[in-house]
């Protein structure tokens, strides 16, 4: 089946949850916790997935649904056609009152990506890429940013677990060191929509530890198509399984990124 038809459907379907999430901003949504109180779900995180299960499983009902709200435990990745879908990415910031989230559907096969979106429903921006044809932003192709060549002159981003239990992580990176070497650090609160900005050479690279493959997904082919690079912590190929590592850069600061976060 031609990528268009995957990435028109996952678009549409991203655009119309990114109107419950926008529908329900700043509003009385139900709220709950999953792993431990900071693990925030919402009503609209539910809703949303709901929806966009739906819609993919009657468009393509012999594709497989990796959902985050409804997903059980995560092996191997899975050999057929098989959606990766983040409802509301950033839900923490959608419970605070912070205008940073996103809905990502990455669609991979065998291993390979084939197709992602990522909406800004807040900023009404639409990130899509398939593979092998380059990465739009509302259908005008984006960049990653190539006039930032050393990660001195790198506006770098990270994320931190909502689950403590992972914080043992953090320690094991070296934060002034690498404040130091960039030109500065953010924290934005979505790993999908931060993928993105890489994409469009907003950022310069990104990393994370300890994230699911709903949230980079769909991003790591925006930043590849874009002319990116991305792959775990090590600089090994990009597996689709539980609590996985990232590195994404524009591709020209990728080593020195990795080789700091040794
Ligand atoms: C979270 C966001 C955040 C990242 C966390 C993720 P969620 O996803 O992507 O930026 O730092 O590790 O869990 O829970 O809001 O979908
Ligand atoms: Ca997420
Ligand atoms: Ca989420």
């Amino acid at each position: 089946m031609e990528s268009t038809v995957y990435l028109e459907t996952a678009a549409a379907l991203s655009r119309q949850a990114g109107e419950i999430i926008r529908d329900n901003f700043g509003g009385n949504f139900k709220k709950g916790c999953k792993s431990c109180p900071s693990d925030l779900v919402t009503e609209v995180d539910r809703r949303s997935e709901a929806l966009i299960t739906k819609g993919l499983l009657e468009k393509f009902p012999g594709h497989t649904v990796i959902g985050e709200e409804t997903a059980v435990a995560m092996g191997a990745m899975p050999d057929g056609y098989t959606w990766y879908v983040d409802p509301l990415d950033g839900t923490t910031n959608f419970v605070y009152g912070i205008p940073f989230c996103s809905v990502s559907i990455g669609l991979a096969c065998k291993g390979k990506m084939l197709a992602g979106v990522v909406y800004d429903p807040f900023r009404d921006e639409c990130f899509t890429a398939a593979a092998g044809c380059g990465t739009f932003l509302n259908s005008k192709p984006v960049r990653i940013d190539s006039s930032r060549k050393t990660l001195k002159e790198a506006l770098l981003v990270t994320g931190y677990p909502e689950n403590k239990k992972f914080n043992e992580r953090l320690c094991n990176v070296n934060y002034p060191k690498i404040t130091g070497s960039c030109a500065n650090l953010r924290a934005l609160g979505s790993a999908a929509l931060e993928l993105a900005y890489i994409s469009c050479g907003r950022l310069t690279g990104f990393w994370e530890n300890t994230l699911m493959p709903w949230d980079v997904a769909a991003g790591s082919l925006l930043v590849a198509e874009a002319g990116g690079k991305a792959t775990d912590i090590s600089g090994k190929k990009l597996v689709l399984e539980s609590y996985l590592s990232i590195a994404a850069t524009n591709g020209l600061i990728h080593e020195e990124l990795l080789k700091i976060l040794l």
